[in-house]
């Protein structure tokens, strides 16, 4: 697969090579990578793929209902569409009425017909829902929201709606960080002036019988956690109460994008993607949303979702979207369930490296593991790590976003063990820890100490960087010094008696959930 090539982790090394490739036009974007002081995260990642995929794409959705792929039973006609009254169905509708916002608290929870209401008051990330006809412009980047054929028997239109105000969204949520939001297109929203209503260049080319969901596949989504918590939760936290009874329109569409996560893209959506800044065709949807709404790092908080979603229904995706092949299944399920718990090493390369890795694979072994040594440079599609990784018992990995893999354990019994190089531990524990937590994953911190890091080697044992992490940053330079020394420049040597009283747990709590099972 051509992906494949683009995902080579270099771990930071890779911010040399994308300031190189800053030439290459559009994709070159890194500098927000020194800029930003703030320790979040989010950005601790070194950047997989910055190059995303070549421009140029043609691959373009059009309206293709797959009804076996459905579990909303369905009874719309795929006629009159024009209306949001007219989606059939059961999933997100209310009495018959197309619900667009799951959102509790939301003033565009109560949203009337053939209005526009954005939703501005997250620090995040910003919302706006269409209740209506809704077209794409094809000019610009515009959706219009045309009043109700029989709207020229009643009065005016319904307020709240202007003809001259339009919103504009860029609908990816990280608000806050001006860098990253200036590579996301702006959307332009509002209602049709009233001689657009006969203009032919507004008639439908393509159209659909569910609302439209505008989200992004750009941002830093070339690395596996953006991917997730900056893509694919977000999109499902704002459409998953309509059951994939929705149509994906994707701003910076790309193949990388669309081929590495092509099971998670059918999981949200029974619909083609539709490419939205190079189809040119005029798609008509009952109702749109554009945006996705964020309710913390890798977080889903059920207090704002109307059905009470959880992170395990959004693991359940993920089960469903990997799982599909039965026959393959069957032979996996028997192998796993050998008397021997199974263990799974994330095994970087380049920056933050398990430097005695096979010694720790043999000291796991010898406690009672079968190891599965998970490399990540391969290049393995994400259903082959979904399988691994779901088969084990327990995952041990250095902080990087592969872990991000947590994902995919099975909440409620498996365990993660995180070890945090010097100087970043908070972020590890922010980042996987009270995320796996939420899933239900038992969750253990390795605290690297100071003798087990390659900095040892190259400060003094006394020089701050390696004594004091938290006062190094503070005085050295904070987050330039956490990208080049503690993520770039570091690995891990673990002492393995120490390391091994952790692993004794992790196998420990293996076999009381194979017993209770
Ligand atoms: C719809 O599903 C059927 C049966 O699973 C499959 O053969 C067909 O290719 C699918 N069509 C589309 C457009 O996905
Ligand atoms: C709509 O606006 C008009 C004029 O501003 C006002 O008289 C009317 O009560 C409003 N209707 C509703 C339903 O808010
Ligand atoms: C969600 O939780 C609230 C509060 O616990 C409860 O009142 C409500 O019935 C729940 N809704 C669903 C759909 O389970
Ligand atoms: C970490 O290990 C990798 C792989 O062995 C090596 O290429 C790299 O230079 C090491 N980094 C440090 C800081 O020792």
């Amino acid at each position: 697969m051509a992906a494949s090539k683009l995902a080579v982790p270099k771990g930071l090394g890779a911010v040399e090579d994308a300031v190189a490739a800053k030439n290459k036009p559009r994709w070159g974007f890194i500098q927000f990578f020194f800029v930003l002081s703030v320790v979040l995260c989010v950005l601790l990642y070194a950047p997989r793929v910055f190059v995303l995929a070549p421009r140029g794409i043609d691959v373009v959705g059009f309206f293709t209902p797959n009804s076996s792929k459905g579990t909303s039973s369905s009874s719309s006609s795929g006629s009159s569409v024009l209306s949001s009254q007219s989606v059939g169905g059961t999933a997100g509708h209310d009495g018959g009425r197309l619900v667009l916002d799951n959102q509790v608290h939301s003033p565009c929870s109560s949203m009337r017909d053939h209005t526009i209401c954005c939703d501005r008051s997250s620090v995040h990330t910003d919302v706006c829902f269409m209740a209506g006809d809704v077209r794409t412009g094809a000019a610009s980047l515009s959706l219009l929201l045309f009043p109700p054929h029989d709207h020229h028997q009643h009065q005016a239109p319904p307020n709240g709606t202007s003809s001259t105000e339009e919103e504009r969204v860029r609908p990816y949520p990280r608000k806050w960080e001006r860098l990253i939001m200036a590579k996301v297109p702006e959307v332009r929203l509002r209602v049709a002036r009233p001689e657009e209503e006969a203009a032919a260049e507004h008639r439908c080319d393509v159209r659909h019988d569910a609302p439209l969901l505008v989200m992004s596949a750009g941002g830093y989504t070339g690395n596996l956690f953006h991917a997730f918590n900056d893509g694919f939760l977000p999109s499902w936290l704002t459409v998953q109460h309509l059951r994939r009874r929705v149509v994906l329109g994707v701003l910076s569409y790309n193949p990388w994008w669309a081929g590495t996560f092509s099971e998670i893209i059918s999981g949200l959506s029974d619909y083609h993607v539709v490419d939205l800044v190079h189809d040119k065709r005029t798609h008509c949807f009952p109702g749109a949303i554009v945006g996705t709404r964020f309710h913390g790092v890798l977080v889903v908080d059920p207090a704002r979702l109307r059905d009470n979603k959880t992170i395990v229904d959004f693991h359940q995706l993920l089960a469903d979207a990997y799982e599909k092949p039965k026959a393959e299944q069957q032979g996996r399920s028997s192998s796993t369930s050998s008397i021997r718990p199974r263990l799974g090493i994330v095994s970087r390369k380049g920056t933050r490296v398990i430097e005695n890795q096979a010694a720790v694979a043999r000291l796991a072994s010898s406690i009672g593991f079968d190891v599965d040594v998970l490399e990540t440079a391969t290049g393995l599609p994400l259903s082959a790590w979904y399988a691994s990784v779901s088969a084990c018992d327990a995952l041990v990995g250095v902080h990087g976003a592969d872990l991000t893999k947590f994902l995919f354990l099975r909440p409620g019994r498996a365990s993660l063990a995180q070890i945090a190089p010097l100087g970043v531990s908070a972020i590890a524990r922010d980042c996987f820890g009270g995320p796996a937590a939420r899933m239900g994953v038992a969750y253990e911190q390795y605290e690297v100490g100071g003798e087990e890091s390659s900095l040892a080697r190259r400060y003094a044992a006394d020089d701050v960087v390696v004594a004091d992490p938290e006062r190094a940053k503070r005085e050295k330079g904070g987050w330039g010094l956490v990208a080049r020394v503690y993520l770039g420049g570091q690995n891990v040597s673990l002492d393995l008696g120490r390391f091994g009283e952790t692993l004794a747990r992790l196998h420990a709590h293996a076999l009381l959930q194979r017993r209770q099972r």
